[in-house]
């Protein structure tokens, strides 16, 4: 480009007003692009607190209804289902049971909200007793037997009515594995959004209070992959898209801006970034100290996302971000 400079340009001429800003902003945040995970636990009335995330609970079934409901009037299209079960053991068994607490608060939300979309997180870590991702033989984490477990768990979601599936384990082929999975039980239409890019990430802290998924020895290091490399991040979704996601996300968002504008950029599919609970808790935090604008600085954050190419937002503070964008 060749500018002609000062004084002819004057880039403060269209910052001038409200209106000019508004006119001339090249990312804009919608309701429409937001998810709201949701943590779903068997009982009634129960609305127990995340101390780590202030403001988020882990729900019970006519909880979660409530919730989906008031968020879904405010025009929040989604929710991303996490369970809680009430007993974990080494296969996992909880996550792929036909009456287990995913499939359960599916079937509920899609009587009750049918128009709201379902998403369900597909992983087997809540329901190990161990903690880890996949099934564990002599402190290993193993991946090809792990394969047929999520799918499994992927193929009980879809039937219990889930819009989407997204797997998050971070094992190699479980894309192709769940797509195949549901195109034999006759899912073929129900889209995946695959955790693409997942980091092994100390942003997840808070998430492993609320889901009761923290891994009882080691960490995820051999399956989720290291925040130096995001080279390899690109090859992982090339991977993905190959088996079949329609979705790719890219998890943490706010300290992986490069990953969601490299990802975009190379495959121009959907794409999400998933703002962890470590980025909303940090927020929440130095907010509640007076030390930061909760809003603006939740609302800059999210806008970076979309800057950097994210379609579609996850985020537990999805409910004040709609009422905030009414105002
Ligand atoms: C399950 C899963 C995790 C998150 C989403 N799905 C935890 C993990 O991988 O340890 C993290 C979400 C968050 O921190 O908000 N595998």
């Amino acid at each position: 480009m060749n500018l002609p400079g000062f004084p002819v340009i004057r880039p403060r001429r269209l910052r001038q007003s409200a209106a000019l800003r508004a006119l001339v902003a090249e990312t804009h945040l919608n309701v429409s692009q937001l998810i709201l995970p949701l943590f779903a636990r068997s009982g009634r009335k129960i609305r127990h607190p995340i101390k780590s995330m202030p403001g988020v609970f882990q729900l019970s079934p006519d909880e979660i209804v409530r919730e989906a409901a008031s968020a879904h009037a405010a025009g929040i299209p989604a929710v991303l289902l996490f369970g809680i079960p009430d007993n974990k053991d080494d296969r996992a068994s909880g996550a792929y049971a036909k009456n287990g607490i995913v499939q359960q608060v599916t079937r509920l939300l899609k009587n009750e909200l049918p128009s709201l979309l379902v998403v369900t997180d597909v992983c087997l870590c809540e329901y190990m007793a161990h903690g880890h991702c996949g099934i564990v033989q002599n402190g290993k984490i193993l991946n090809d037997v792990s394969l047929d477990l999520l799918a499994r768990t992927a193929v009980s979601h879809a039937a219990a009515g889930a819009d989407i599936v997204a797997p998050s384990d971070m094992m190699d082929g479980r894309v192709r594995a769940i797509r195949t999975g549901l195109d034999e039980a006759g899912l073929e239409d129900t889209p995946i959004m695959s955790y693409a890019a997942k980091f092994a990430s100390a942003f997840y802290g808070p998430f492993r209070d609320a889901a009761e998924s923290a891994p009882k020895f080691g960490d995820r290091r051999s399956y989720q992959m290291d925040a130096a490399n995001a080279r390899e991040a690109l090859r992982e979704t090339a991977l993905d898209v190959s088996e079949g996601a329609d979705i790719v996300m890219v998890k943490p968002a706010l300290a992986y801006l490069d990953i969601i504008r490299q990802v975009k950029t190379e495959f121009g599919l959907p794409t999400a970034a998933y703002s962890v609970s470590g980025e909303y808790s940090m927020i929440k935090s130095a907010a509640a100290q007076g030390w930061i604008d909760e809003r603006a600085v939740t609302l800059e954050s999210l806008l970076a996302m979309r800057r950097a190419g994210a379609d579609i937002l996850i985020t537990y503070s999805a409910k004040d971000v709609a009422s905030w964008l009414k105002e």
